[in-house]
């Protein structure tokens, strides 16, 4: 089988962090999203692997991706021009496909489990598709599942009054067949051609569709919130490694902590579960547990706990806790002594600032 990641769209929903960065490299702990994507293609034995961009954040994607060696895949791209939804997005790859049964993968899906069994189960039955699905809270934001019986019957996009809990998650497996399915709908009232109408035109036309329930965690990264979520579930598993850093004898880790290659830890104390990147230095600090500081930070003076923080930042001197917070690339965040303290604020549309 052939591997078809997605990672067009333009993050609206996860703004400030997307108007320079594509949604998919967004880290968790430390890792692009998109390549934990990549990794449960591998596992699974897909090693071919064709990823859908636009061309506001394509260039990042490939320079940051790269050709699959890393992974131990061949990875080749495809531009889709203009954003005109998934199934468009599927349809452009039919060639690239080359008649090969294919999984398709939202590059912005978080997966805790993987996929093998899946995989394994599809290849082997001879369906036609596969969807996965996932019980939640609020289904309607979703693509959502109707059965009759045991009997799938209706997939239908994002409904006010949703016919099931469970949703369907950005995981397809199809053979060539869809394609014709692609050719066949029509645009949605978004303007888009819906994965959602192809699967149900698959359904009208007697095709078998499997419909598989996920094991573990599925998260839908579009949020804030849900990239923080997502954050604290790797920590929860990542065994601690401390011997890419140097920690003074000032220091101290408790817990799991991973200390990437040329971090430095000095007069500080971590707590784990934690990651701190590659040449980031940490001094005079407290980092809290379910925090991901990534390459090339400076964090001086200050505490930070259940948080992200992207590559490049400085945060020095600040008098309160950072708690639960996404923080971005090349950031500066810095208190200082004056009196009466002041506020000095440089941010950019759609930021996000809670003070005390
Ligand atoms: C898309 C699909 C939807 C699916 C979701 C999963 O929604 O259209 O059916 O449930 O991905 O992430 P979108 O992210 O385009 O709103």
């Amino acid at each position: 089988m052939k591997g078809l990641v997605i990672s067009g769209g333009k993050g609206s929903r996860l703004r400030p962090f997307t108007y320079t960065g594509a949604k998919q490299m967004v880290p968790v702990a430390n890792k692009p999203i998109l390549f934990y994507v990549v990794e449960h293609l591998v596992q699974a034995g897909i090693n071919d692997i064709t990823i859908v961009v636009s061309p506001e954040t394509g260039d990042q994607i490939r320079r940051e991706t790269g050709d699959g060696a890393r992974f131990g895949a061949h990875i080749s791209y495809i531009d889709q021009l203009q954003p005109g939804g998934i199934a468009q997005a599927v349809g452009i790859a039919r060639e690239a496909m080359g008649g090969a049964p294919f999984v398709t993968f939202l590059g912005d899906n978080f997966l805790t489990h993987g996929i093998v069994s899946y995989v394994n189960a599809f290849a082997a039955s001879g369906d036609d598709a596969c969807i996965m699905l996932k019980k939640v809270p609020d289904a309607r934001q979703f693509g959502v599942a109707r059965f009759e019986g045991e009997r799938l019957v209706q997939v239908v996009e994002k409904p006010k009054d949703p016919p099931s809990d469970l949703a369907v998650i950005g995981i397809y497996m199809f053979t060539p067949r869809v394609f014709e399915a692609i050719a066949s709908i029509k645009p949605s009232a978004r303007g888009e051609l819906e994965i959602t109408d192809t699967i149900q035109w698959l359904l009208d036309h007697g095709d078998n569709v499997r419909a598989e329930v996920v094991e573990g965690e599925w998260i839908d990264t579009g949020r804030h919130d849900d990239l923080l979520s997502a954050n604290r579930i790797v920590l929860e598993t990542l065994p601690g490694d401390i011997s890419g850093g140097e920690v003074d004898e000032l220091s101290k880790l408790h817990g799991r902590v991973v200390l990437q290659p040329g971090c430095k830890v000095i007069n500080s104390v971590i707590s784990g579960p934690a990651i701190i990147g590659e040449r980031t230095v940490i001094e005079n600090a407290y980092i809290g547990p379910f925090t991901s500081i990534d390459r090339d930070c400076h964090i001086v003076e200050s505490e930070i706990s259940g948080s992200v923080v992207l590559e490049k930042t400085t945060i020095k001197h600040l008098g309160h806790r950072i708690e639960h917070s996404l923080i971005g690339r090349d950031v500066e965040l810095a208190g200082d002594d004056r009196k009466p303290r002041g506020y000095q604020l440089i941010l950019g549309d759609f930021s996000r600032v809670r003070v005390p």
